[in-house]
């Protein structure tokens, strides 16, 4: 098994691009379902997104990447298409349950696999399903399956979600974009890489409106005629760019993190700079260098535009480094600390209360041999390995492999002494 090992303490300088987002990418993957022909640039090549093109092969879409000149075509040629997505490709992903809305609004049918839960919780698909119901289709469980169908197609209709998710927004949008008449989405996520999807969407002929956390969809139901080629660039990674600016804040005399919209990036930014960090923004690039003194935050995750539970474990490390007493507080997973233990095994002082993290720094850290369960607790280790005494090595990597592409490379191209074995 591949491990990767870290000589800390080096400062990082250098020019870090930033990836398409995989967040963003697999929604769209799953919408290229509903269209004839899409090809995609910007698409990041990580485990997550094979894992997704495997899905679409099975249901009989024609995927070919094109690596020379960097897109990603699909094209669904609308025969033998298999309206099945088996628990063998949603178990490694969850996002596979976002297949279900295409396959049911163009298809009339879906038999996908319910996802199960996940080393960060739960995780149920409750609010997809709901949403689905409203719209029209009859939905049974059966041997782990979501069996959905909808003899007439989908049909437009109010629906206001309990709470707020990303998944089933995706869902919703993307069967509601095939329905007959108008649907009106309530108490929706309105994360950047929905705001992506719904521009897919419009792309393809649906007439989308947001106002808030309202989302409005006259959809195009007349999927057979979309025959037209599709073109999209897919947003970029703010997850993956939130992870190089905490990098930055920590450890950097100048790291500039371009293909972004700092736009987009202003809370963590604010953030950032409210820790100590020295931040300039311009166009499409962030330049950011260290501050030797940070100030303790407190945080609190929530939907966007609030702080992202995806950027909670890096942050983390942040404020292992500030003087003062830190506090996160996780809100919208329940299982989302595994990487506390790691983080105190290399010297970290954190105690968790409830939903809460109290960090007291600023600590020195020191090298360990550790691993994570989940993607951004692995990243988490990966920061706090880079300003660690000595040598860390990372295990579990495939975690890493699922979102970040060229972690590594990324890294070393700004001298950080990082390498696979
Ligand atoms: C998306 O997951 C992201 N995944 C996650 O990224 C991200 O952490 C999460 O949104 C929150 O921002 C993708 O975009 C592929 P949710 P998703 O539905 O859609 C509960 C990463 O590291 N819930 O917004 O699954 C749920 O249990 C990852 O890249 C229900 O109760 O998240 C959670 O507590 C991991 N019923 C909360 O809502 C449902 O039917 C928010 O989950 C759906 C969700």
């Amino acid at each position: 098994m591949q491990k990767l090992i870290i000589k800390g303490k080096k400062e990082l300088n250098g020019t870090i691009a930033i990836s398409g987002s995989k967040n963003a990418t697999l929604p769209i993957l799953a919408a290229s379902i509903l269209t004839n022909h899409t090809k995609l640039t910007n698409v990041p090549l990580v485990k997550d997104i094979f894992t997704m093109l495997e899905l679409l092969k099975f249901i009989g879409m024609k995927v070919n990447i094109n690596n020379k000149k960097k897109y990603l075509d699909l094209k669904n040629p609308q025969k033998n298409i298999n309206t099945l997505a088996p628990y063998k490709l949603v178990k490694t992903m969850r996002a596979g349950v976002l297949v279900l809305g295409p396959l049911l609004t163009r298809y009339k049918k879906a038999k996908v696999s319910l996802p199960g839960g996940c080393a960060i919780g739960t995780r149920p698909v409750d609010l997809h399903l709901f949403a689905l119901k409203k719209l029209g289709a009859n939905i049974k469980i059966k041997d782990g399956y979501i069996i959905a169908e909808a003899k007439k197609g989908l049909i437009g209709t109010k629906i206001k979600f309990p709470s707020i998710s990303v998944g089933a927004t995706e869902n919703a949008l993307l069967a509601a974009s095939g329905a007959k008449g108008t649907t009106i989405l309530s108490n929706c996520a309105i994360e950047p890489e929905i705001l992506d999807l719904i521009l897919f969407l419009k792309r393809q002929g649906s007439n989308i409106k947001i106002k808030g956390r309202k989302i409005i969809i006259i959809g195009n139901y007349k999927l057979d005629k979309r025959l037209k080629k599709l073109n999209h660039r897919v947003i970029f990674d703010r997850i993956e760019a939130g992870t190089y600016l905490v990098a930055g804040t920590l450890l950097s005399k100048k790291i500039i993190i371009k293909n972004v919209n700092p736009k987009v990036l202003k809370f963590e930014t604010d953030l950032l700079k409210k820790m100590g960090a020295k931040i300039k923004n311009s166009k499409d690039s962030i330049f950011i260098s260290k501050s030797n003194k940070l100030k303790s935050i407190n945080i609190s995750t929530k939907p966007y535009p609030g702080f992202p539970t995806d950027l909670q474990a890096q942050f983390m490390v942040l404020m292992t480094q500030a003087n003062g007493v830190s506090k996160i507080k996780e809100n919208i997973f329940e299982n989302r600390y595994m990487h506390v233990p790691e983080l105190k095994r290399m010297g970290a002082k954190i105690e968790i209360k409830n939903k809460s993290a109290y960090i007291f720094g600023p600590s020195k850290l020191t090298g360990a041999e550790v691993m994570a369960t989940d993607l951004r607790a692995s990243v988490s280790l990966v920061l706090a390995g880079l300003i660690a005494e000595n040598r860390t090595i990372i295990n579990r990597i495939y975690h890493l492999d699922r979102g970040y592409e060229f972690l590594e490379k990324k890294l070393k191209n700004c001298s950080a002494a990082i390498k696979r074995v």
